[in-house]
């Protein structure tokens, strides 16, 4: 059955990997219709916003958003609208698999760690006061209800695709209070799936594990900054953000997205790569019960990394967004 989705054509390389996974759904006869809007930095510019309400109220009513990257000015300006969706739409699990892919040869081999970030509140909740001309200071919130939700939703994954391990990543030793309520919230959750070993790491011990032994780890559970940070860091050991995808999950809205930005320095040079953004729509297939097509997106990725013939800049070869783009579709089955 025809399922229609909402699509966020953002800004930057955002058009860019939008049309190239468009035309590869379309390809590869995923049975979506599209509600497409243009959102982000273009929109703003021509009448104000960010996203239109007519966007958000297709999303309200479709239910699962196919999102592109979208600008955030650094320092000063509007608001992060990344960041404004999650907390809106309360999708509280945002889940990056790093998976390594035998054709990408990066200095890490067989890497497969899931992360799951904590995504509506601690430091991102974006909280400022200006005490003096020389002071600022940021609130970090960490409450028991969003920790125990992502910590169930890691074991609840672990337990459904057969992962043995959950790892904890937390600063406690510091923030006794704030990651202290997260840690202790792990290990009463943790009581629950004796099935799955259960264990924690500071967060820059981990930092330095993931980097030595990655292959160690499985999945991994933590507030939502460190899950930022450490999520582009096992994106490094796959071969680069242009690989890694993402899923944010509430219990009522879905939103799919690649981990990477908005790529200000290669946006309109049709170089970019739309991989990760591809995946993250085959993890939206998955979420839609169209695994076949998903899985057949995922074959025809394998086959054009595996050839090598068509890679983009960031891989190390020479093609264009297009041509990668048409490669994939014509190693479809
Ligand atoms: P970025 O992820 O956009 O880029 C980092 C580096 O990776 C750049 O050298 C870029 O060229 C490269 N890169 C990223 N995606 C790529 C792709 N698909 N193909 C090839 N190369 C790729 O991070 P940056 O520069 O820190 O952020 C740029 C803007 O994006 C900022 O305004 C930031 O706030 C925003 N941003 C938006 C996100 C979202 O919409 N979910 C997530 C992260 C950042």
């Amino acid at each position: 059955m025809m399922k229609t989705i909402t699509v966020f054509k953002g800004d930057g390389i955002g058009p860019e990997i939008t049309d190239a996974v468009l035309t590869i759904l379309q390809a590869a006869k995923a049975p979506l219709a599209y509600e497409i809007f243009q959102v982000g930095i273009p929109l703003y510019e021509s009448c104000g916003e960010l996203i239109s309400e007519k966007a958000f109220a297709s999303f309200e009513k479709n239910k699962v958003l196919l999102k592109s990257p979208i600008t955030t000015p650094i320092g000063s300006g509007f608001r992060s609208i990344n960041v404004l969706l999650r907390k809106k739409y309360d999708l509280y699990a945002n889940v990056r698999p790093a998976k390594s892919n035998p054709a990408i040869v990066t200095p890490f081999a067989d890497v497969d760690i899931v992360t799951f970030r904590e995504n509506t509140e601690d430091l991102y909740v974006g909280v400022e006061e200006q005490i003096d001309a020389d002071t600022v200071h940021a609130t970090k919130i960490i409450t028991r209800k969003a920790s125990e939700r992502i910590i169930r939703a890691a074991f609840a994954y672990a337990r459904a695709n057969h992962r043995k391990r959950v790892t904890c990543v937390h600063k406690a030793n510091i923030l006794k209070m704030s990651d202290g309520l997260f840690l202790s919230c792990f290990n009463k959750i943790a009581k629950e799936y004796p099935d799955i070993v259960s264990d924690d790491r500071i967060v820059d011990n981990m930092c330095m594990q993931l980097v030595q032994y990655p292959q160690a780890y499985d999945v991994l559970v933590m507030p939502n900054l460190y899950g930022d940070i450490l999520s582009d860091l096992t994106s490094g050991l796959i071969g680069g953000l242009g690989l890694m995808p993402s899923a944010n999950l509430g219990s009522e809205y879905a939103m799919f997205e690649a981990v990477h930005g908005s790529a200000p320095d290669i946006a309109d040079k049709g170089i970019a790569n739309p991989t990760a953004f591809l995946w993250s729509a085959c993890m939206m297939l998955d979420h839609l019960n169209e695994q076949a097509v998903a899985n057949n997106i995922r074959q025809a990725v394998d086959q054009v990394l595996f050839h090598k013939e068509w890679l983009t800049p960031d891989l190390g070869g020479q093609a264009t967004t297009k041509q990668f783009t048409q490669a994939i579709i014509d190693m479809l089955r």
